[in-house]
């Protein structure tokens, strides 16, 4: 054990991780997130491009995951900030470092109401652009940016966001909505299919757990479905709570609805919030005021209910192992997590499996245990 020990602790100090060696894993021998997981299901992380010149980050992303989705930098904003003005050099970068590391690629997101430029779907005092000038626009972009990363890409969320979160209302009142249409989701679909027919085609939602939103987004696949869409999975996001919201039940209930329509299940952009918080979901625009508890590191007796509430959670999705075919962290370690700046700016946040140092937190370990039970 001791030379296994010895020799993983010189081939990890070799691809930059010195700083690592003490990594409980590593010295034990036990397996990491994707190989305790391998074959049954993908476990993924987010990054933006520049995270990947840390090559600290890049060991652990190449160690325990199978996927990466850019966080920022495959969005419509960021890919085509003006009109026929591309800028692919971002998301280029995490394209090519998934190529050279055997990572598979998932794209996010070709519509969203939030990062987009306004020329897509309006004019320049805001007012809706004619309908067929916005779906010139609309099949453009995604025939750009899908035609790109055609067959690089595993899927898509092809559109991210579209149901509203008011209980009389069905979709999101979107420059999209305002200026195509209700069918500008199944156009999107179609051009996505068109532009890179291998790839897979998902509806991409927050709160989608919820009963009041899975009934709208099981609305919503029956329609793309009966336009003559493809659909291929839902993601649930899963910005979820430590404590509160939602419950496992809740969770295990909207994994079986949706596998009954028929799709695969993802949970594309986990994350556990360990601070107390008012808003559920992940409503872009939510602000909060609010104390920051922990500007280190997290308690003991708080790691160890983070570490709980991981792993009822994977336990819920390695007993619908069939079904949930991806999980994907909203970051990689806490310091890379959107959560230090949402719903409340500046707080020192710790919602995910790896903390500031790049070591596994025990809800690593409370996530791996119930990797490795994975029902297939
Ligand atoms: O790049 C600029 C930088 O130049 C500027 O100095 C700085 C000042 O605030 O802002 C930087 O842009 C920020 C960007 O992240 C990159 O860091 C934006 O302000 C900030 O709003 C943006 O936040 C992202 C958010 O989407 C935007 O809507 C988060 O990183 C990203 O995690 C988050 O991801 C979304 C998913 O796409 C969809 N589901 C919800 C999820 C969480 O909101």
């Amino acid at each position: 054990m001791l030379k296994v020990a010895v020799l993983l602790a010189v081939l990890v100090g070799g691809f930059g991780m010195s700083g690592m060696v003490g990594y409980a894993e590593t010295q034990t021998g036990a397996k990491t997130l994707k190989e305790a997981v391998a074959g049954k299901t993908l476990i993924g992380g987010a990054v933006m491009s520049n995270h990947l010149d840390d090559p600290k980050l890049a060991a652990l992303i190449k160690r325990e995951l199978t996927t990466l989705t850019g966080e920022n930098d495959f969005k419509p904003q960021s890919v085509q900030p003006e009109k026929g003005k591309f800028n692919f050099e971002a998301a280029d970068k995490i394209a090519d470092f998934c190529d050279q590391n055997g990572i598979k690629l998932v794209g996010h997101t070709l519509v969203w109401h939030s990062q987009a430029p306004r020329f897509l779907f309006e004019d320049d005092a805001g007012k809706p652009l004619a309908r067929d000038v916005a779906l010139a626009n609309l099949k453009a972009h995604i025939d750009a940016v899908a035609g790109r990363y055609k067959g690089r890409v595993i899927g898509w969320d092809v559109v991210n966001e579209a149901i509203s979160d008011s209980p009389n209302e069905y979709l999101r009142n979107t420059p999209a909505l305002r200026a195509i249409g209700p069918d500008y989701l199944a156009m999107a679909f179609k051009y996505a299919a068109q532009a890179d027919p291998g790839a897979e085609l998902y509806y991409n939602d927050y709160s989608n757990e919820n009963k009041e939103k899975r009934d709208k987004c099981i609305r919503l696949i029956r329609e793309l479905k009966a336009a003559g869409c493809r659909v291929d999975a839902i993601g649930i996001q899963g910005h979820w709570m430590m404590e509160g919201w939602p419950s496992t039940q809740l969770v295990d209930e909207a994994i079986k609805a949706y596998a009954a329509e028929g799709v695969k299940v993802m949970i594309t952009e986990l994350d556990v919030d360990p601070l107390p918080r008012q808003t559920q979901g992940a409503a872009v625009d939510a602000r909060e005021q609010a104390a920051n508890p922990y500007p280190k590191d997290l308690p003991p007796d708080m790691q160890e209910k983070l570490a709980k509430r991981y792993g009822e959670l994977f336990e819920v999705f390695a007993k619908n192992g069939n079904v949930v075919s991806r999980i994907t962290l909203w970051g990689t370690h806490d310091g890379m997590s959107w959560l230090n700046n949402w719903p409340v700016r500046g707080r020192t946040n710790h919602g995910l499996l790896w903390d500031r140092a790049y070591n596994p937190k025990p809800a690593y370990e409370a996530v791996r245990k119930q990797l490795e039970r994975w029902e297939k």
